[in-house]
């Protein structure tokens, strides 16, 4: 199975959201990781066959998903960002409902939902209403939606936003044993999660994939560019203004700064090995993950 992206674009008025892109995906998990308004949402939507694309395809072992209608859906599971819900039924309804939208057998169905429920930590609020739900309670209602149908392809799209770290290891734990033979593509902000789940890592920047590969492959981009100074404390201020800080500890009377720099900050600097919160920090220093 292959899913490929050839030439993707999509144009809002005269922004390019997503740019001429060409990926090609084979099962394993992919994290999509990029900042706020890089485009990951508008992908995977072009992705879902939820949105059209300006131009560019996305080719299902080379057979255009628009054109595959039903045949494509059956095989997808989608989270969107911005889940719907409602309110007003129970879980349990709820995944019975989504099942019959996928066409699945009532029989199956309600056994599906059952084991999901459980898979998701929400056996003991099946028959409680969506309403008094927790936002994560939601969104692991949402992404049992998503895999109802056991699909070949898994788009989820920012799935962890909002769980606790508890809810987070047992998101990862049932995406882990999920993911076999399938495609699963993931947009997440939180860089443990990508480090975690994710075989291969796809770094997007203005519509655009800017880095990918192994997380090893990753770092190694990165390695050689973060350093270590001693500052002392009244310094601070001024090197977070004019570097990009990725930490800063006490150590005695001095501060010490972890700073993401192509060249060394300072004769002082020491050159420190690299981890995935570093290179989300080259890629986007002006965010926070
Ligand atoms: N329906 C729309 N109409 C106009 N512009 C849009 C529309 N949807 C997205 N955009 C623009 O396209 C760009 C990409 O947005 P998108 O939602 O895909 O980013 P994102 O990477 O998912 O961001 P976030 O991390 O905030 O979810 C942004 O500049 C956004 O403002
Ligand atoms: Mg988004």
């Amino acid at each position: 199975m292959v899913l490929s992206l050839d030439r993707l674009t999509k144009t809002y008025a005269n922004k390019k959201a997503v740019d001429n892109l060409s990926i090609e995906m084979r099962p394993g998990v992919y994290g999509l990781v990029g900042g706020n308004g890089a485009g990951k949402t508008t992908l995977m939507r072009m992705i879902s066959a939820i949105l059209e694309p300006t131009s560019g395809e996305v080719l299902l072992d080379g057979k255009n998903v628009a054109d595959m209608g039903a045949d494509y859906r059956d095989m997808l599971g989608y989270l969107p960002q911005d889940f719907g819900y409602y309110p007003h039924y129970t879980a349990k309804d709820y995944l019975h409902y989504i099942a019959v939208l996928k066409g699945i057998p009532r029989r199956e169905a309600v056994s599906k939902s059952k084991h999901l429920l459980d898979e998701v930590g929400l056996s003991d609020v099946a028959n409680k209403k969506i309403r008094t739900f927790s936002g994560g309670m939601k969104q692991r209602l949402g992404i049992a939606q998503a895999i109802l149908n056991d699909p070949q392809i898994l788009i989820l799209d920012e799935p962890t936003a909002g769980l606790d770290p508890k809810e987070r290891v047992r998101f990862r734990n049932l995406i882990s044993s999920f993911a076999s033979n399938r495609i699963v593509l993931l947009s997440t902000h939180i860089v443990t999660d990508v480090e975690a789940i994710a075989d291969r890592v796809l770094v997007m920047k203005n519509g655009r994939i800017v880095s990918q590969g192994s997380i090893r492959d990753l770092l190694e981009e990165v390695e050689g560019h973060v350093w270590e100074i001693a500052v002392e404390p009244s310094e601070t201020d001024k090197w977070e203004a004019e570097t990009t800080v990725a930490n800063l500890r006490r150590e005695d009377n001095r501060t010490i700064l972890r700073i993401i720099s192509e060249d060394p900050p300072s004769d002082s600097a020491v050159s420190v090995p690299a981890t995935l919160e570093d290179l989300y920090l080259y890629h986007f220093p002006t965010e926070r993950s």
